[in-house]
């Protein structure tokens, strides 16, 4: 997976901090990972504690503490962070912004940044009106800092008007926005099948292969990093789950046949999966025994081919069907009959012959063969491959093809 964003958030007074508790939850599922600065009007409405078990990390506090001076200084602080998000933002602390102070944590560590700030004001409907208020806020823009929200309705004070804290979801849009990530498929609904299968010959043995499942777990979560409603469909690997991505199990091809019919329809099917093309005809209950054996020939049957029975559905085609395929030689040549006899829009072809490192490797060099003709991707990590084949994706849902 693509290393996360770090976010350094900073909460300050406000009965709105609880909602900064489910923006850490969310944005971690959309691969993002916080610190945070607590300022005291902060930890009078929600525990250090609680931000501690949300994000995973320590919370920060003091600006004289002589460990997190000594382990990480304010200065560190906010030059390891990808992005700096004040939520809620009270009307003091950026006034203090405004006019840079520096008389705490919070605000120093807002005054020592290089990075990109995000500001979700929260307060009272007459405090954010107030022309004080309103002429930090005109300052704060001029300089580059970035604003979401407030929204208006009933304030948590009794009195109803602008100054709501900004829904989690649309802080995380504007975090998303900011960071240069796209959710260009957000709305749309993802299939991937990733990893080998593993086919019973009895009890304790299977037939399988060298399939790691990276490149179709980097897919998943590529598709899901854009916004695709994503379900991974997973032989046994190795992988972790992505985040932000649903993922159901499986361990033959029969089962991720199954799973996959059973999530349709969606709007794209990636079929990375290296299915076994066969599977033991009857699978012993028993453990088969050697005593008395010679040789054994295993009695094999066709497996359903998941990519071409997706592609050939009447009932619900996904708008877009693509496929791999794993070449040792002549790749383009085999790849275009392949995309044919399956019926599936794209193939994705590469070369896995020896040296090429690419079975369990890092690194993919991807050829995208469609009815349009070949397109070669040069060299690249498996993450990047994932990332580049999403916005293709986007580009082909969202644009003139779709
Ligand atoms: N595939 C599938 N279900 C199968 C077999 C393959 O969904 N039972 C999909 C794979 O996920 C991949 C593509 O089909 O997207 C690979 O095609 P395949 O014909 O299996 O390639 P090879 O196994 O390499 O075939 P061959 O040995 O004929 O080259």
């Amino acid at each position: 997976m693509a290393p996360s964003a770090r976010i350094l958030l900073i909460v300050s007074g406000g009965i709105a901090a609880y909602k900064s508790l489910e923006l850490i939850r969310r944005g971690r599922d959309r691969g993002l990972s916080f610190r945070v600065i607590l300022t005291p009007g902060g930890a009078e409405f929600v525990t250090p504690l609680s931000f501690a078990s949300i994000s995973g990390e320590k919370v920060y506090q003091e600006l004289f503490s002589l460990t997190d001076e000594s382990e990480m200084g304010h200065i560190r602080l906010s030059r390891e962070a990808d992005l700096v998000v004040v939520a809620p933002a009270s009307a003091d602390l950026l006034a203090k912004m405004a006019h840079g102070l520096a008389d705490d944590l919070a605000s120093t560590a807002l005054l020592a940044t290089d990075k990109p700030v995000l500001v979700a004001p929260a307060m009272n409907v007459m405090m954010w009106a107030n022309p004080a208020t309103q002429a930090n806020i005109a300052t704060l823009r001029a300089r580059g800092i970035h604003v979401v929200g407030p929204g208006s309705g009933d304030l948590a004070c009794g009195e109803e008007g602008s100054g709501r804290l900004s829904e989690p979801n649309d802080i995380l849009d504007a975090i998303e926005t900011l960071l240069g990530r796209e959710r260009v498929l957000s709305g749309l609904k993802a299939l991937v099948t990733s990893g080998p299968t593993h086919e019973p010959i009895d009890p304790v043995r299977y037939i399988a292969n060298r399939s790691s499942g990276k490149q179709g777990h980097a897919i998943a979560a590529a598709l899901a990093k854009l916004g695709a409603d994503t379900l991974l469909v997973s032989g046994p690997t190795g992988e972790a789950d992505p985040a932000g991505v649903a993922v159901r199990h499986v361990e033959t091809a029969a089962q991720m046949l199954a799973a996959c019919e059973a999530a349709l329809p969606v709007d794209v099917a990636v079929c990375a999966a290296a299915v076994a093309d066969w599977r033991p005809a009857q699978a012993g209950n028993q453990k088969l025994k050697k005593n008395g054996m010679t040789a054994q020939s295993l009695e094999l049957t066709a497996n359903p081919d998941i990519l071409a029975t997706l592609a050939q559905s009447k009932k619900a085609r996904p708008r877009l069907v693509i496929g791999f395929a794993a070449e040792t030689e002549q790749v383009i040549k085999h790849a275009e009959e392949k995309l044919k006899k399956k019926g599936c829009d794209w193939i994705l072809a590469n070369d896995v012959s020896a040296g090429t490192g690419t079975f369990g490797g890092d690194a993919n060099t991807i050829h995208l063969i469609s009815a349009n003709g070949v397109e070669d991707w040069p060299t690249s990590s498996k993450q990047d491959v994932a990332l580049r084949l999403a916005r293709r994706i986007a580009d082909h849902l969202r644009g003139a093809h779709a």
